[in-house]
Protein backbone atom coordinates (compact mmCIF):
# COMPACT_ATOMS: atom_id res chain seq x y z
CA UNK A 1 0.00 0.00 0.00
CA UNK A 2 1.66 2.87 -1.59
CA UNK A 3 0.42 5.33 1.18
CA UNK A 4 1.62 3.71 4.18
CA UNK A 5 4.66 3.55 2.73
CA UNK A 6 5.70 6.72 3.24
CA UNK A 7 5.49 6.91 7.07
CA UNK A 8 8.55 6.25 9.90
CA UNK A 9 11.76 7.87 8.35
CA UNK A 10 13.33 7.61 11.24
CA UNK A 11 15.63 4.50 12.74
CA UNK A 12 15.18 5.77 16.06
CA UNK A 13 12.10 6.59 18.36
CA UNK A 14 11.89 7.94 22.19
CA UNK A 15 10.47 5.79 24.94
CA UNK A 16 8.02 7.07 26.81
CA UNK A 17 9.55 10.48 25.25
CA UNK A 18 12.78 9.63 26.58
CA UNK A 19 12.91 7.75 29.50
CA UNK A 20 16.08 7.60 30.89
CA UNK A 21 16.69 11.92 30.44
CA UNK A 22 13.27 13.63 31.97
CA UNK A 23 10.58 12.01 33.75
CA UNK A 24 8.83 9.55 31.49
CA UNK A 25 5.08 10.23 29.87
CA UNK A 26 5.63 14.22 29.95
CA UNK A 27 6.36 16.73 27.97
CA UNK A 28 9.41 17.45 29.29
CA UNK A 29 9.89 13.91 28.30
CA UNK A 30 8.65 14.62 24.56
CA UNK A 31 11.24 17.65 24.30
CA UNK A 32 14.02 15.78 25.58
CA UNK A 33 13.64 12.90 22.63
CA UNK A 34 13.47 15.82 20.51
CA UNK A 35 16.44 17.91 21.89
CA UNK A 36 18.45 14.47 21.48
CA UNK A 37 17.88 14.24 18.09
CA UNK A 38 14.53 11.86 17.96
CA UNK A 39 12.25 12.77 15.30
CA UNK A 40 9.50 10.15 16.63
CA UNK A 41 8.64 9.79 20.32
CA UNK A 42 6.48 6.32 21.76
CA UNK A 43 3.86 7.63 24.74
CA UNK A 44 1.18 5.62 26.24
CA UNK A 45 -2.63 6.71 26.63
CA UNK A 46 -4.68 5.94 29.70
CA UNK A 47 -8.41 6.38 29.88
CA UNK A 48 -9.31 7.85 33.78
CA UNK A 49 -12.33 8.24 35.58
CA UNK A 50 -14.95 10.37 33.49
CA UNK A 51 -13.50 8.95 29.74
CA UNK A 52 -10.25 11.30 30.34
CA UNK A 53 -7.50 10.08 28.68
CA UNK A 54 -4.09 10.68 29.70
CA UNK A 55 -0.35 10.20 28.93
CA UNK A 56 0.40 7.39 31.43
CA UNK A 57 2.34 4.01 31.55
CA UNK A 58 1.09 2.25 35.13
CA UNK A 59 -2.00 0.85 36.61
CA UNK A 60 -1.04 3.18 39.38
CA UNK A 61 -0.33 6.65 39.99
CA UNK A 62 2.33 5.58 42.41
CA UNK A 63 5.63 4.81 40.93
CA UNK A 64 5.08 8.35 38.48
CA UNK A 65 3.27 11.18 40.35
CA UNK A 66 3.31 11.75 43.68
CA UNK A 67 -0.01 10.22 44.22
CA UNK A 68 -1.59 6.86 44.99
CA UNK A 69 -4.20 4.48 43.87
CA UNK A 70 -5.96 3.31 40.93
CA UNK A 71 -5.01 5.36 37.27
CA UNK A 72 -8.64 3.88 36.08
CA UNK A 73 -9.87 5.62 38.90
CA UNK A 74 -8.49 8.94 39.20
CA UNK A 75 -10.58 11.79 38.20
CA UNK A 76 -9.07 14.41 35.29
CA UNK A 77 -9.38 17.44 37.85
CA UNK A 78 -7.70 15.18 40.77
CA UNK A 79 -4.60 13.88 37.94
CA UNK A 80 -4.28 17.53 36.71
CA UNK A 81 -2.57 18.74 40.36
CA UNK A 82 -0.59 15.65 40.21
CA UNK A 83 2.95 16.22 40.36
CA UNK A 84 4.65 13.93 37.63
CA UNK A 85 8.48 14.89 37.91
CA UNK A 86 9.72 15.32 41.13
CA UNK A 87 10.32 11.67 41.30
CA UNK A 88 12.77 11.75 38.25
CA UNK A 89 14.88 14.75 39.77
CA UNK A 90 14.48 17.78 41.47
CA UNK A 91 15.04 19.59 37.71
CA UNK A 92 11.57 18.35 37.02
CA UNK A 93 9.07 19.38 40.39
CA UNK A 94 6.03 21.01 38.55
CA UNK A 95 5.94 18.98 35.48
CA UNK A 96 2.58 16.89 35.18
CA UNK A 97 0.56 14.03 33.52
CA UNK A 98 -0.19 15.63 30.12
CA UNK A 99 -3.93 15.27 28.43
CA UNK A 100 -4.18 13.35 25.31
CA UNK A 101 -4.83 16.65 24.00
CA UNK A 102 -1.47 18.24 25.19
CA UNK A 103 0.97 15.61 24.02
CA UNK A 104 -0.52 15.80 20.62
CA UNK A 105 -0.01 19.23 20.55
CA UNK A 106 3.13 19.55 22.11
CA UNK A 107 4.46 16.84 19.26
CA UNK A 108 3.20 18.47 16.34
CA UNK A 109 4.14 22.26 17.76
CA UNK A 110 7.83 19.93 17.88
CA UNK A 111 7.07 18.57 14.35
CA UNK A 112 7.89 15.06 15.71
CA UNK A 113 6.24 11.25 14.47
CA UNK A 114 3.99 9.76 17.28
CA UNK A 115 3.76 6.18 17.92
CA UNK A 116 0.93 5.95 20.53
CA UNK A 117 0.36 3.09 22.63
CA UNK A 118 -2.92 2.27 23.37
CA UNK A 119 -3.18 0.95 27.54
CA UNK A 120 -5.51 -1.30 28.18
CA UNK A 121 -7.73 -3.34 31.08
CA UNK A 122 -9.26 -5.70 28.76
CA UNK A 123 -13.00 -4.37 29.46
CA UNK A 124 -12.19 -0.41 28.90
CA UNK A 125 -11.47 -1.12 25.22
CA UNK A 126 -14.95 -0.15 24.32
CA UNK A 127 -14.15 3.33 26.16
CA UNK A 128 -10.72 4.20 24.90
CA UNK A 129 -10.82 3.39 21.76
CA UNK A 130 -13.43 5.93 20.21
CA UNK A 131 -12.01 8.38 22.41
CA UNK A 132 -8.98 7.81 21.34
CA UNK A 133 -10.02 7.56 17.54
CA UNK A 134 -11.95 10.88 18.11
CA UNK A 135 -8.98 12.93 19.25
CA UNK A 136 -6.80 11.98 16.39
CA UNK A 137 -9.40 12.71 14.03
CA UNK A 138 -9.74 15.98 15.40
CA UNK A 139 -6.14 16.54 16.31
CA UNK A 140 -4.26 15.11 14.30
CA UNK A 141 -4.90 15.10 10.45
CA UNK A 142 -0.84 13.84 9.37
CA UNK A 143 -1.26 10.33 9.19
CA UNK A 144 2.21 9.58 7.89
CA UNK A 145 3.43 10.57 11.09
CA UNK A 146 1.07 8.62 12.98
CA UNK A 147 1.49 4.84 14.42
CA UNK A 148 -0.84 3.22 17.03
CA UNK A 149 0.20 0.66 18.52
CA UNK A 150 -1.27 -1.48 21.09
CA UNK A 151 -0.58 -4.74 23.24
CA UNK A 152 -4.48 -6.18 22.93
CA UNK A 153 -5.37 -6.87 19.31
CA UNK A 154 -8.80 -6.02 20.23
CA UNK A 155 -7.83 -2.52 20.76
CA UNK A 156 -6.54 -2.37 17.38
CA UNK A 157 -9.53 -4.33 15.45
CA UNK A 158 -11.91 -1.50 16.88
CA UNK A 159 -9.42 1.14 15.53
CA UNK A 160 -9.23 -0.43 12.09
CA UNK A 161 -12.96 -0.97 12.22
CA UNK A 162 -13.05 2.93 12.97
CA UNK A 163 -10.52 4.49 10.41
CA UNK A 164 -8.79 1.90 8.56
CA UNK A 165 -6.32 4.18 7.32
CA UNK A 166 -4.39 4.77 10.35
CA UNK A 167 -1.21 3.04 10.79
CA UNK A 168 -1.62 0.21 13.07
CA UNK A 169 1.22 -1.37 15.07
CA UNK A 170 0.68 -5.07 17.07
CA UNK A 171 2.77 -5.07 19.98
CA UNK A 172 4.18 -8.28 21.37
CA UNK A 173 6.41 -9.90 24.16
CA UNK A 174 6.58 -12.84 22.63
CA UNK A 175 5.36 -12.87 18.89
CA UNK A 176 2.47 -15.60 18.35
CA UNK A 177 2.19 -18.27 16.15
CA UNK A 178 -0.52 -16.63 14.20
CA UNK A 179 0.52 -13.13 13.51
CA UNK A 180 0.51 -13.33 10.12
CA UNK A 181 -3.39 -13.45 10.76
CA UNK A 182 -3.55 -11.01 13.07
CA UNK A 183 -1.80 -8.11 11.40
CA UNK A 184 -3.46 -8.92 8.02
CA UNK A 185 -6.33 -9.10 9.96
CA UNK A 186 -6.04 -4.61 10.34
CA UNK A 187 -3.76 -4.38 7.82
CA UNK A 188 -1.11 -4.04 9.81
CA UNK A 189 1.79 -1.32 9.13
CA UNK A 190 4.54 -2.61 11.71
CA UNK A 191 4.77 -5.38 14.27
CA UNK A 192 6.62 -4.09 17.44
CA UNK A 193 8.40 -6.24 19.84
CA UNK A 194 10.71 -7.18 22.56
CA UNK A 195 14.10 -7.56 21.11
CA UNK A 196 15.45 -9.77 23.65
CA UNK A 197 12.99 -12.30 22.57
CA UNK A 198 12.95 -11.88 18.84
CA UNK A 199 14.63 -14.98 16.67
CA UNK A 200 16.49 -13.88 13.72
CA UNK A 201 13.63 -16.44 12.01
CA UNK A 202 10.80 -14.56 13.00
CA UNK A 203 12.64 -11.05 12.06
CA UNK A 204 13.04 -12.23 8.72
CA UNK A 205 9.94 -13.64 7.70
CA UNK A 206 7.82 -10.12 9.58
CA UNK A 207 10.00 -8.33 6.74
CA UNK A 208 9.37 -10.98 3.88
CA UNK A 209 5.46 -10.17 4.62
CA UNK A 210 6.49 -6.51 4.17
CA UNK A 211 5.42 -5.16 7.87
CA UNK A 212 7.64 -2.38 9.22
CA UNK A 213 9.70 -4.13 12.52
CA UNK A 214 10.10 -2.27 15.29
CA UNK A 215 11.97 -3.13 18.58
CA UNK A 216 11.88 -1.87 22.72
CA UNK A 217 13.26 -1.29 24.64
CA UNK A 218 16.42 -0.86 23.47
CA UNK A 219 19.04 0.63 25.79
CA UNK A 220 22.36 -0.44 24.49
CA UNK A 221 23.06 -0.27 20.76
CA UNK A 222 25.25 -3.41 20.96
CA UNK A 223 22.03 -5.75 21.96
CA UNK A 224 20.58 -5.16 18.50
CA UNK A 225 23.82 -4.91 16.17
CA UNK A 226 22.72 -8.47 14.77
CA UNK A 227 19.31 -7.08 14.53
CA UNK A 228 19.40 -4.58 11.73
CA UNK A 229 20.73 -7.35 9.46
CA UNK A 230 17.88 -9.04 9.83
CA UNK A 231 15.62 -6.34 8.77
CA UNK A 232 14.85 -4.14 11.76
CA UNK A 233 13.91 -0.97 10.68
CA UNK A 234 13.94 0.88 14.28
CA UNK A 235 14.57 1.10 17.65
CA UNK A 236 12.04 2.38 20.63
CA UNK A 237 14.45 3.70 23.11
CA UNK A 238 14.90 5.31 26.34
CA UNK A 239 17.88 7.08 25.50
CA UNK A 240 18.32 8.72 21.76
CA UNK A 241 21.41 9.91 22.49
CA UNK A 242 22.66 6.69 22.60
CA UNK A 243 22.31 5.97 18.72
CA UNK A 244 23.01 9.37 17.91
CA UNK A 245 25.26 7.83 14.45
CA UNK A 246 21.67 6.42 13.30
CA UNK A 247 19.71 9.40 13.79
CA UNK A 248 18.45 11.93 11.66
CA UNK A 249 19.09 8.95 8.71
O1 LIG B 1 5.73 0.47 22.55
C1 LIG B 1 6.79 -0.21 23.09
C2 LIG B 1 6.78 -0.28 24.59
O2 LIG B 1 6.40 0.96 25.09
C3 LIG B 1 5.86 -1.34 25.10
O3 LIG B 1 5.97 -1.57 26.47
O4 LIG B 1 5.37 -1.34 28.82
O5 LIG B 1 6.99 0.25 27.82
O6 LIG B 1 4.59 0.39 27.23
P1 LIG B 1 5.72 -0.51 27.62
MG1 LIG C 1 4.60 1.93 25.75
Amino acid sequence: DSLKEKVLKTKVMGHRGAALLAPENTLASVRAAAEAGATWVEIDVYLIAEGGLVIFHDDTLDRCTNGSGVTREARPTEVAELDAGAWFSEKFVGEKVPTLLEALECIQSLNLGLNLEIKHDGADVENIVPAVMAMLRDHWQDNDRLMISSFNLAALELCYEIDPQRHLAPLYEDIPEDWQEQLAGIEAYSLNCDYSRLTEAQARAVKAAGYKLLCYTVNDPQTVEGHWAWGMDAVITDDPTRFASLLMK
